[in-house]
């Protein structure tokens, strides 16, 4: 081999045996050691090596293949048409230039017609039906040879066993098998307390339950499968991608999300951007998107590779996860005195952002992942929530990695911790000296969804409690006190003062279920916060209330309603509400209904509304007199349902609450009220 030096050989060589270990270890043993970003680089690096050297590329390489070999447990079989892999891309540049080369091998300067699909982060199934009736279910194995696992198949939710539609002779569908998050959150709870390797993720949990000997534990999982295309026999369903989905969804087959038909690239680019901002409130992994060429002519005139079509491209949003070791726990003291454990990390990259910390939740969970110092960890971070650790990757787990010991004495103010009767949490007693627990209780009463005072975050807090011009929430109200001294600080601008000043100014006129909300409540989130201030609508009103009150609230138990009655009995916590108004606090009261055609009746909003948010929707029936509760009990009045409506629209059927369509809501309200 002329041409190409000794070290490129061996990096080429150690490349595809790496590649070819981790491929077993995704597709074989569902326990991958690498993120799905870690292979995407080794991948694309041996692919670009061949590229510049092709005398190095050999049969066997995994840039020339799919998947990994049957394993030998199961039966064997053939497709009939190859199930193929996707060629990557990665950021809008190679999504132009996947438009630019396709444009160019057609010919034409016109924009294409695409239609964007979810990526399913599944397994694939390729499922055979002949004259109509599921003859057998395969895996994709190597792409050409899948394992049979059609007694599995039947545990799978969304794959019908007799196709509604006609279709004489065989034809193979294809499609991803999914578990979904809420269920896979059980499956590994499960897990860790049998001391089990937790799943990274759900792709994994799917992956590993179709391949199940024994059909019922399949069944256990709870998969799911959603179609996107054919392998044989697909011509005859359509001109079109969009009317090969219709015709899918028309024989029975779920699909997730209506797909998107869309012209040229910016609009494809537009698609993308959509998704991804949905994908932490789909109850399915999604990988990124599929882009395929919506004509199925224009699909045939260019052809396949020996990988993938040319005519699809998968674009890959940034892994929600990554792998990395744990250094050491910290635990931090939070508003109400409890604990979390925060894992120290070594600073890795997830979803495009540097992770150095994520919780471990509570003391429970910690024990029950059974994470040790110096594991190699899963960390996971969706959209904009804290990063977490989901679990370590035992096979990694060095020997002498050590049990964290749980602490005895609070690490901020020294006092020992108490864990109350009846909760695992431990406690700092400390409310009114713990240093930490005046900084998170401060930096909860400042955040985006209490206060919102933007410009004081964590540092400033934390400094100005060092400067002692902090002591109580009211404290933040008068920072206006303080100015001479805060313009003399370093690094405060005199812009950056004024507009700290002015967002406090402006804060004090909050509308009353931040405030409630603010003051850190235990038990009380932003949703109890809003129950609350719509009840009882003034500040007076909420202190006032007596334990049975709150618990009369929709939604509030009685466990709430006591902590919160409790609260308001604190003559600490009444005196730092005096102290807040004081400091020039008047929260916005909630508007007063102006009807009484709901009075008495509390209504649950489910599934997607077309024309309200759910929010205006609860607004109204308020403003009409009525409740509006999340979940639904025997006190619900109405569940308003709208498609995909799920456990709430069940459980109301079988409670025999009234159900009724948006329209239908619609219709009941006065003309003109919304
Ligand atoms: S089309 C011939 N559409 O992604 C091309 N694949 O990386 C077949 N996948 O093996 C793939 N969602 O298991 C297609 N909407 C979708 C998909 C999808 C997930 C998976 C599929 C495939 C892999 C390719």
């Amino acid at each position: 081999m002329s041409g190409v030096d000794e070290a490129t050989k061996a990096r080429a060589e150690w490349l595809r045996a790496e590649l070819k270990r981790h491929n077993e270890l995704y597709y074989q043993h569902e326990s991958p050691e690498i993120s799905d970003s870690e292979y995407d680089q080794l991948f694309r690096e041996l692919r670009d090596l061949e590229f510049a050297h092709p005398e190095l590329v050999v049969e066997s390489s995994p840039t020339l293949n799919v998947g990994a070999a049957p394993s030998g447990r199961f039966e064997e079989a053939r497709h009939a048409v190859p199930m193929l892999s996707l060629d990557n891309a990665f950021g809008h540049e190679e999504l132009r230039a996947f438009d630019t080369r396709l444009r160019n091998l057609l010919g034409t300067e016109e924009p294409l017609e695409y239609q964007v699909e979810l990526k399913y982060d599944g397994a694939s199934l390729n499922l055979t039906y002949r004259d109509g009736k599921l003859i057998r279910a395969t895996t994709r194995g190597d792409g050409t040879t899948g394992e049979v696992v059609t007694h599995n198949a039947l545990e799978i939710q969304g794959i019908p066993i007799e196709l509604k539609q006609n279709a004489a002779g065989e034809i193979e569908v294809r499609g991803e098998v999914v578990m979904l998050k809420s269920d896979f959150e059980a499956v590994n709870r499960a897990r860790s307390e049998k001391g089990q390797q937790v799943f990274a993720n759900p792709r994994n949990a799917a992956s590993g339950g179709l391949r199940q000997l024994d059909s019922a534990l399949t069944r256990e999982r709870k998969l799911s499968f959603f179609a996107y295309g054919f392998g044989a026999g697909g011509d005859q369903f359509g001109d079109s991608q969009g009317d090969r989905f219709a015709w899918l969804q028309a024989a029975g087959f779920s699909l997730a999300e209506k797909p998107q038909v869309v012209r040229g690239i910016d609009a494809v680019i537009a698609v993308t951007e959509q998704i991804l901002a949905a994908r932490p409130g789909l109850n399915f992994g999604i990988d990124g998107c599929v882009i395929k060429v919506n004509s199925i002519a224009a699909q045939n005139e260019l052809g396949n590779t020996s990988r993938g079509p040319r005519w699809a491209v998968a674009y890959k949003f940034p892994s929600e996860q990554a792998f990395t070791r744990l250094n050491e726990i910290k635990w931090q003291v939070g508003r109400t005195g409890v604990l979390t454990p925060v894992a120290e990390l070594e600073p890795v990259s997830v979803g495009g952002v540097t992770v150095s910390r994520a919780t471990l939740h509570n003391r429970e969970e910690m024990t029950r992942k059974d994470v040790r110092i110096g594991d190699t960890v899963i960390v996971q971070r969706a959209g904009d929530v804290i990063p977490e650790v989901v679990g370590p990757v035992l096979e990694k787990r060095p020997s002498g990695a050590e049990v964290p010991l749980l602490p005895t004495h609070c690490p901020a103010c020294e006092t020992p911790l108490v864990q109350s009767e009846g909760f695992v949490a431990l406690r700092c007693p400390n409310k009114r000296a713990c240093p930490d627990q005046l900084a998170s209780k401060l930096i909860h009463f400042v955040s985006r969804k209490a206060m919102d005072i933007v410009g004081l975050g964590e540092k400033q807090i934390v400094r100005f409690m060092e400067l002692g011009w902090l002591s109580d929430p009211a404290s933040i109200l008068l920072l206006q006190e303080h100015k001479t001294q805060l313009l003399e600080l370093e690094g405060m601008g005199e812009s950056s003062v004024e507009n700290l000043l002015k967002a406090i100014e402006a804060s004090k006129t909050q509308p009353l279920d931040r405030v409630i909300y603010a003051l850190g409540i235990p038990l009380v989130g932003e949703r109890t916060a809003k129950d609350l201030a719509r009840e009882f609508r003034t500040l007076e009103g909420v202190m006032t209330a007596t334990a049975e009150q709150f618990d009369d609230v929709p939604d509030i138990g009685p466990r709430t309603a006591e902590e919160i009655a409790e609260w308001f009995h604190d003559p600490e916590n009444m005196a730092m509400i005096a102290r807040l108004k004081d400091a020039g606090i008047q929260p916005i009261e909630a508007a007063a209904p102006t009807s009484d055609l709901f009075a008495g009746q509390t209504f649950v909003f489910t599934g997607k509304l077309e024309q309200f948010t759910r929010e205006d929707a609860e607004a109204l029936v308020l403003k009409l007199g009525g409740k509006a509760a999340g979940s639904v009990s025997k006190n619900t009045s109405v569940v308003v349902a709208g498609p995909g409506a799920g456990s709430k629209l069940a459980k109301a059927e079988s409670l025999g609450v009234r159900v009724m369509t948006e329209a239908e809501f619609l219709a009941s309200v006065p003309e003109g009220s919304w």
